[in-house]
């Protein structure tokens, strides 16, 4: 096997924690006698700064070229104050846009070795394994008109989805719930929002498809209390873009930090892969960032663009065991975890690769079901 992947590692720990996710790709792509042929290109904000745009045309062609594309983060406070169309946020847009991958997977997962370490209870989140399914390519995010109209002091945005945007997701989702619990759940604002109305008629339309799938629906303001309350319950979760947005990062406390989650984008021209979390400016440059969410999305660059799933559970034993010993980087230490060594983020990338080695040399048996 062969892959191309385009690294964008792009602003603030988004190098740090890219460069450790490639380092421990490279450890298993070439135990198992696969190559990987890696191009690094700028986004976000030093594009903005060496190019004068968020976006550069080389970075945006060698992402169209590529088997994956693998994103660090993009954002700085020294942006803020840009419009959005010129922040580098609007480069991580224009890609996902170019790229065509309009499903999300954003995983939230509880770990049994950091069960403690989430400010929910074990016995609350134990066992939780939720898959969302994020929209990508519409709603408030990409629905025209949109502007800020300083002189009349009003702004619009607008949410607005074709009925085409929202089956084809759906049924990413439903096919995704066949090969695991058999649960959807689908999210929206139905009773107060058209959207929502056509978001919801349309998931039902393609539930008919999928009747060994069960559906249910639930309203975004008491999904995100029912997440904290009984995630066990929920098994694939789909919902439009800025729902999932925001959804996606509470969930981080169900696993105990934003920086331990994943997310691959699928359905389009080429995948892209992106740790859940941001570029964190308030601890970038100190060796304080968790890398574990970008190793785990390596892992999904060799399930959904390599094919390699042995490969991915390898990376995702690993990161399980690391934490089973105790291992934390700062974001995972609580009050009850003082005695646990607090590693550095290059620290915790040799842990895992290290980790990998092992459990390369000790199994000769594909590792799908350790
Ligand atoms: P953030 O996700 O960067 O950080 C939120 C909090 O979580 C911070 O306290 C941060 O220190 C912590 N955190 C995040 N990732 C971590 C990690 N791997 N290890 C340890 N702690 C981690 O969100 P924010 O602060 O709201 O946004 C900062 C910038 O990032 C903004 O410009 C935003 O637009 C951008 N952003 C980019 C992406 C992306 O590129 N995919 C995603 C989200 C936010
Ligand atoms: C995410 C981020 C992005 C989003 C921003 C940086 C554009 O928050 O990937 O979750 O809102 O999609
Ligand atoms: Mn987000």
């Amino acid at each position: 096997m062969h892959l191309k992947i385009l690294v964008t590692a792009g602003d603030g720990i988004g190098p740090e924690v890219t460069n450790e996710a490639v380092a421990v790709l490279q450890e298993v792509a070439q135990a198992g006698g696969h190559t990987l042929s890696l191009d690094a290109r700028r986004i976000g904000g030093v594009a903005i700064v060496a190019d004068g745009t968020p976006l550069p045309a080389d970075t945006l062609a060698a992402a169209l070229d590529s088997d994956a594309v693998l994103l660090g983060a993009v954002g700085g406070n020294e942006f803020n104050s840009l419009p959005p169309d010129k922040r580098p946020e609007a480069g991580l847009l224009g890609l996902r846009s170019a790229l065509g991958g309009f499903a999300n997977l954003r995983p939230a997962f509880a770990l049994k070795g950091l069960s403690g370490n989430s400010p929910l209870r074990p016995e609350i989140i134990d066992g939780a394994d939720i898959l969302f399914v994020r929209e990508l390519l519409g709603g408030l995010y990409f629905g025209q008109p949109r502007e800020w109209n300083r002189s009349a002091g009003e702004a619009w945005n607008t949410m607005r989805y074709t009925k085409n945007e929202v089956a084809r997701v759906a049924r990413i989702a439903f096919d995704l719930a066949r090969k695991r619990r058999k649960k959807v759940t689908s999210v929206d604002k139905a009773n107060v929002l058209e959207v929502s109305q056509l978001w919801r008629a349309t998931v039902t339309e393609v539930a008919a498809d999928f009747p060994d799938v069960s559906l249910e629906h639930q309203y975004v303001d008491a999904m995100a209390m029912h997440l904290m309350n009984r995630p066990r319950d929920f098994d694939v979760v789909v919902t439009e873009n800025l729902f999932g947005d925001i959804l996606s990062d509470e969930s981080g406390v169900i696993t105990g930090s934003l920086g331990m989650l994943p997310s691959a984008t699928i359905g389009g021209k080429v995948n892209l892969y992106e740790p859940v979390h941001g570029s964190a400016p308030d601890i970038a440059g100190k060796g304080l960032a968790n890398p574990l969410g970008a190793i785990l999305t390596g892992a999904l660059i060799l399930r959904h663009s390599g094919g390699l799933e042995a490969e991915a559970v390898v990376i995702e034993t690993a990161v399980r065991k690391v934490l089973e010993q105790g291992y934390r980087t700062p974001d995972l230490t609580r009050a009850n975890s003082q005695g646990l060594p607090v590693l550095s983020t290059k620290e915790m990338g040799s842990k895992v690769r290290e980790t990998v080695k092992q459990l390369l040399a000790s199994n000769s048996q594909p590792l799908a079901h350790q």
